[in-house]
């Protein structure tokens, strides 16, 4: 890949600012990674990923003379043009994002006689740019651009959503800052959105709620066709031809979760609410989901009569296959009902940890997870659960019963190996 070598400064040693860092170099960039966590830098400068990401470690050690590991603000910034903010921005028991980290930043930006442009690329309510403006201006900063970059990328697929991403958005207050964040990406054949900040601040939103918007409908498309004999797998076949409606985010299954999706969710229906607008959708999409994730439970207890001293294996953790990233991953919300109904849990992930789930065991293989249940449910669709020897597995059980959260096996096939299947969505073969 080519690129005329800018100096780069990434906020933030996160998924995104990793990945933001390693891919910058990837495109002939010479990048400072700075974080505030000092085990995090001094495991990345052993050369240590800190995080499970694929292709990420390969990208870091193929590019490691152009990467620089820092706790320092100066240091990451000496001689750099660009800084990427890809700090956290978590939701606050208000709903609202917590910008204290994009603040801070701001705030520790030294004072410079140089034109640098800062480039957000964590996700933040609209109006923050105007705002981090005003504050730079009130520092005697007003030579230093600022450019809204969101990040589209999601876990488990972020290199080459990076590379090969289906656009960049670049919204600037000054059109040669755009200009500049834009040549940055200079060997990246994707189209490029320029936008006022507002407008691109916006677009991240709405991308990420248009996207949980087609979920909590397939599930509630799911949810009907349960009631009504239809299969939501062919269902959204039949509907992803109209290329009006596309193929993609039409699984139905036990909910949304991740860092990115309940957060944003709740940071737009605030900002929505904050500005005196009720959004209706939104709302809807929400407690779609909320209601998806505990949908199983009810499942179990029609398969089980009660869950009180059942054992329940749950196979997968993390929030999607492809990252051991836990946070608002529905296993853990599952986990936590079938505790509150008397179950025994025992779980399954080949990277995520049960870390935090107290009372339930976390066993290494899917055969020791298996064995002896009264029930397992497929969380998380890992590519490994799908060539099992289901039949021999269904035989180590209590009882052989099986709910698929992501409709991810063959149900005439799980019933042929003896199971009593559930799945979502799928009434026309759940054999009641
Ligand atoms: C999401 C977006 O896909 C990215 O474009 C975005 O940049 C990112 O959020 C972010 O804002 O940072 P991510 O959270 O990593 O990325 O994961 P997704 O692959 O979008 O999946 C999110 C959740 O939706 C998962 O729990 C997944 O199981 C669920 N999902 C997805 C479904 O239930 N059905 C589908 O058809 C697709």
């Amino acid at each position: 890949m080519s690129g005329d070598g800018k100096r780069i400064a990434v906020f933030g040693a996160g998924y995104v600012g990793l990945v933001t860092g390693a891919c910058f170099a990837e495109l002939g960039h010479r990048v400072a990674i700075r974080d505030i966590v000092p085990d995090r830098i001094a495991a990345l400068r052993r050369g240590e990923v800190p995080i499970y990401e694929p292709g990420l470690d390969d990208l870091l050690e193929r590019n490691a003379e152009r990467l620089f590991y820092t706790t320092d603000v100066e240091e990451a910034i000496d001689g750099a043009g660009f800084v990427f903010v890809a700090v956290g921005t978590p939701p606050t028991y208000s709903g609202d994002a917590d910008l204290s980290a994009v603040w801070t930043v701001i705030d520790e930006l030294p004072e410079m006689e140089r034109r640098i442009v800062v480039a957000l690329k964590s996700t933040v309510p609209v109006g923050t740019g105007t705002k981090v403006r005003h504050r730079l201006d009130a520092r005697g900063l007003a030579h230093v651009g600022y450019v809204s970059n969101p990040e589209f990328t999601a876990e488990g697929t972020a290199v080459r959503d990076f590379l090969e991403p289906d656009r960049i958005v670049i919204g600037a207050f000054d059109e040669a800052d755009g200009d500049a964040v834009a040549a940055l990406h200079s060997g990246i054949d994707a189209p490029i959105v320029r936008a006022d900040v507002a407008s691109a601040e916006m677009i991240k939103l709405a991308a990420n709620a248009a996207l949980m918007t087609r979920i909590s409908f397939i599930n509630e498309i799911a949810n009907v066709c349960e009631a009504t004999g239809a299969d939501v797998v062919k269902v959204a076949e039949g509907i992803g031809y109209d290329r009006r409606i596309g193929k993609s985010f039409l699984r139905a299954g036990v909910g949304f979760g991740g860092s990115c999706f309940p957060k944003d969710s709740l940071a737009l229906k605030q900002l929505a609410a904050n500005s005196g607008y009720h959004f209706q959708v939104l709302n809807a999409v929400i407690e779609v989901n909320e209601l998806q994730k505990r949908r199983v439970i009810g499942k179990l207890v029609e398969l089980l009569d009660t869950l009180r001293d059942k054992r329940i294996a749950l196979l997968g953790l993390a929030f999607k296959p492809g990252t051991d990233d836990t946070r608002e991953a529905p296993a853990f919300v599952l986990a936590g009902r079938l505790l509150a109904e008397g179950a025994e849990v025992v779980a399954w992930d080949p990277v995520a940890s049960a870390d935090g789930l107290t009372g339930v065991r976390q066993v290494e293989s899917v055969d020791e997870a298996v064995r002896g249940a009264d029930a397992v449910v497929l969380v998380t669709e890992w590519p490994e659960l799908g060539g099992l020897d289901w039949r021999a597995l269904g035989a180590t059980m209590r009882t052989a019963v099986l709910v698929d959260g992501r409709n991810m096996l063959d149900p005439d096939e799980m019933r042929g190996a003896g199971f009593r299947y559930d799945a979502i969505g799928r009434a026309a073969s759940n054999g009641r």
